[in-house]
C-alpha cells in the first residue's frame, strides 16, 4: 500500500500558498486545510465577543470549538480578521489546541495537502514534500489589493503594504512556531511567476519526490 502523501506548504501572506494548496490537493485528489482560517476562526470569534486579543484564557476556549469541518472562508476573509489572527496567534495554548486538530486532519488516510506558517517546521514535521512559497512584499501587496478590488471593496494599496509587512515581523518574530522555512523545504519564488507556472514547478517537485518512493 502506498503511504499517504502529505504536502507541508508554508509561506507569508498572499504568496499564493493557499491558490497552490488547492491546485496541488485537485491534482493529487488530496484533502486540503488552510490552517490560516482555524487561526483567523479563532481570532474572528474573539472580536465578536469583544474580548481583548491577548486574552489566552477566552482563545484557548475559542481555540476548543474551531470545527475544521465548519470553516466559513467568506466570512473570515475580512482583512482586520487576518491582522486578528497574527496576534492570538501568538499565544502558545492557542497553538498547541489548533495544531493538535490540524495533526488530525493530516493523519487522515488518504493523505491531504495543509497550508500555513509552520507547517514543515512544527505541525507536520515529517511531511513527504515540503514547499516554502514567497513573494515579494510589493508584489504580495499588489495580489491583496486585487483580491479586495474584485470584490468590490476599496483599499490603498500603501495601507496593505504596511499591513503585510506589520503582520511578516510578528509571525516571523514570536517565539512560539516562527515563520521559517525548514530547512528541507524547496523554495518557490512566485514574484514573478503565474499561477500556473507555480503549480508545474510544485507538481515537478512533488513527480520527483513519488518517482524516488519507487524506486526505494
Ligand atoms: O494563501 P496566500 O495568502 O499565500 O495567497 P493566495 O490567496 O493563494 O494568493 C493571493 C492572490 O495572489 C490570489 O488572488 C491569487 O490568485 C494571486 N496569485 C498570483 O497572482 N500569482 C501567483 N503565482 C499566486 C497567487
Ligand atoms: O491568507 P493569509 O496568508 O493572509 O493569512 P492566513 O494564512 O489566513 O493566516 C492568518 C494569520 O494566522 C497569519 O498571519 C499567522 O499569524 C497565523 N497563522 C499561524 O500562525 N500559523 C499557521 N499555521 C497559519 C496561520
Amino acid at each position: 500500500m502506498p503511504l499517504p502523501l502529505l504536502i507541508a506548504i508554508d509561506g507569508p501572506a498572499a504568496s499564493g500558498k493557499g491558490t497552490l494548496a488547492r491546485r496541488l490537493a485537485d491534482y493529487f485528489h488530496l484533502a486540503h486545510l488552510d490552517t490560516g482560517l482555524t487561526y483567523r476562526a479563532v481570532a474572528h470569534e474573539m472580536l465578536r465577543r469583544g474580548w481583548p486579543l491577548d486574552d489566552a484564557e477566552h482563545a484557548v476556549d475559542a481555540a476548543g470549538q474551531v470545527d475544521l469541518t465548519a470553516l466559513d472562508k467568506h466570512a473570515l476573509s475580512a482583512h482586520a480578521v487576518a491582522d486578528a489572527a497574527s496576534k492570538v496567534a501568538v499565544i502558545p495554548e492557542v497553538r498547541r489546541v489548533l495544531v493538535d486538530k490540524q495533526r488530525a486532519f493530516a493523519a487522515q488516510e488518504g493523505g491531504a495537502v495543509i497550508d500555513g506558517r509552520d507547517i514543515g517546521t512544527v505541525v507536520c514535521p515529517d511531511a513527504e514534500v515540503k514547499l516554502f512559497v514567497t513573494a515579494s512584499a510589493e508584489v504580495r501587496a499588489g495580489r491583496r489589493l486585487r483580491d479586495i478590488e474584485s470584490r468590490g471593496g476599496h483599499a490603498e494599496l500603501d495601507e496593505i503594504l504596511d499591513d503585510i509587512r506589520r503582520r511578516d515581523e510578528r509571525d516571523m518574530g514570536r517565539a512560539d512556531s516562527p515563520l521559517r522555512p525548514a530547512t528541507d523545504a524547496h523554495l518557490l519564488d512566485t514574484s514573478e511567476m503565474s499561477i500556473e507556472a507555480a503549480f508545474q514547478a510544485a507538481r515537478a517537485i512533488v513527480d520527483d519526490a513519488l518517482a524516488k518512493r519507487k524506486q526505494a
